[in-house]
């Protein structure tokens, strides 16, 4: 096949204004996004499927696909109105090509392939965990790397080196499940909706850590995480309780198992930025929103006389402005450059 597009994606380079487009469907979000310069955002839609996946108690991919197609072209139509521009004053077609649901990643990248194709602009793969870290250049228009990044969503628990904007070096990550999976877990066995980890964090204010969860100690001298041992802890406290027909509190519940993760991050977070001597963690992924979480890591990295970043609420959980961000720096870096045989991906490298 002809390298498509490769002269106009170069000279993005060096324009002065680069307008992107962005788009995101790698799990229950629908959203698109126009994005200037990497940082300013003159649209942002975003459409939670949320409501249609909360009676199943989770997100079922294939109606997480269905849902995408029906909403993406309206979706592309309001972003543009919201941004008061034309298709053709747009620069670049930016779209999240992994990591997330197979399904769910084709109608984003699809849709992206025909509007690149269509209004002749390049194409721009974007990596999801990429994208996330993004979502602080938003919220802090003059942060650049170096800094240390904690990742932490719904299929990621990572602590990352970020050298420059296209150079990540992984420092530690969950040897098991995704901090955001064991929330959600939790949630589900107390009989919270989805997603758990906002309904959490509301219950866990009412609570008292009264119950001792811990995590494993075998991978207290690395920089890795396991979360599935206190998830599992959880549920079968939960159970042994509803056997016996034993009362017990929710609420403490949920704040024992938030005080015991979030304690985790915060430490290991700590320990990364004294190996490293960071000055700066940036904190990425939908975990993010997490209340307590943020009060422990602004209280711990203020004694070392360090900085905690945080990304603005609606930028720490799935949006296509963070991917438009990221793909300004792609652009800048020459990568990420696709051809219109670009497929979605479940898993990506870092
Ligand atoms: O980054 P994200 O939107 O999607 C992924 O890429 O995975 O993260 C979603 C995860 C879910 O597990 C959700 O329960 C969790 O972020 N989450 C929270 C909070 N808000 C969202 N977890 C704890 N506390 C919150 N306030
Ligand atoms: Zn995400």
């Amino acid at each position: 096949m002809k390298k498509y597009m490769i002269d106009e994606f170069n000279s993005l380079k060096n324009k002065a204004d680069l307008t992107i487009l962005a788009i995101e469907s790698s799990c229950d979000e629908t959203a698109v996004s126009i994005v200037r310069n990497g940082r300013e955002v003159l649209a942002n839609i975003v459409a939670s499927q949320i409501e249609i996946h909360r009676r199943f108690g989770g997100v079922v991919p294939e109606i997480a696909s269905r849902n995408h197609l029906v909403a993406i072209s309206n979706l592309y139509e309001e972003a543009l109105k919201e941004a008061n521009l034309l298709p053709e004053q747009l620069d670049a077609i930016a779209v999240t090509f992994g990591a997330g649901l197979i399904g769910a990643l084709l109608v984003g990248v699809n849709f992206a392939k025909g509007l690149s194709y269509s209004l002749k602009k390049p194409l721009i793969a974007v990596n999801h965990v990429h994208g996330h870290i993004a979502s602080n250049f938003i919220t802090y228009k003059d942060l650049a790397p170096p800094f240390l990044c904690l990742m932490v969503s719904g299929g990621h628990t990572a602590i990352l080196k970020v050298n420059d904007y296209n150079k990540f070096k992984m420092l530690g990550s969950t040897v098991d499940d995704a901090v955001g999976e064991a929330f959600d877990k939790v949630a589900r066995v107390l009989g919270l909706p989805y997603p758990g980890g906002p309904e959490i964090d509301k219950l866990a204010k009412k609570g008292e850590n009264v119950v001792k969860f811990t995590v494993s100690n075998s991978l207290k001298n690395t920089l890795d995480f396991s979360f599935s041992g206190i998830k599992t802890s959880v549920i079968n406290y939960v159970h042994n309780k509803q056997q016996k027909e034993e009362k017990f509190s929710k609420a403490d519940i949920a704040r024992s198992f938030e005080e015991c993760v979030t304690d985790e991050l915060t430490t290991k977070v700590i320990k990364a930025m004294q190996m490293t001597k960071s000055k700066k963690v940036v904190v990425a992924g939908g975990v993010g929103a997490n209340s307590m979480l943020q009060a422990k890591l602004k209280e711990a990295v203020k004694s070392i006389n360090a900085q905690a970043f945080f990304p603005e609420l609606k930028y720490c959980t799935d949006n296509a402005a963070m991917i438009g961000s990221m793909a300004f720096y792609y652009i800048k870096k020459g990568i990420g450059r696709a051809d219109l045989d670009l497929t979605a991906r479940p898993t990506v490298e870092l």
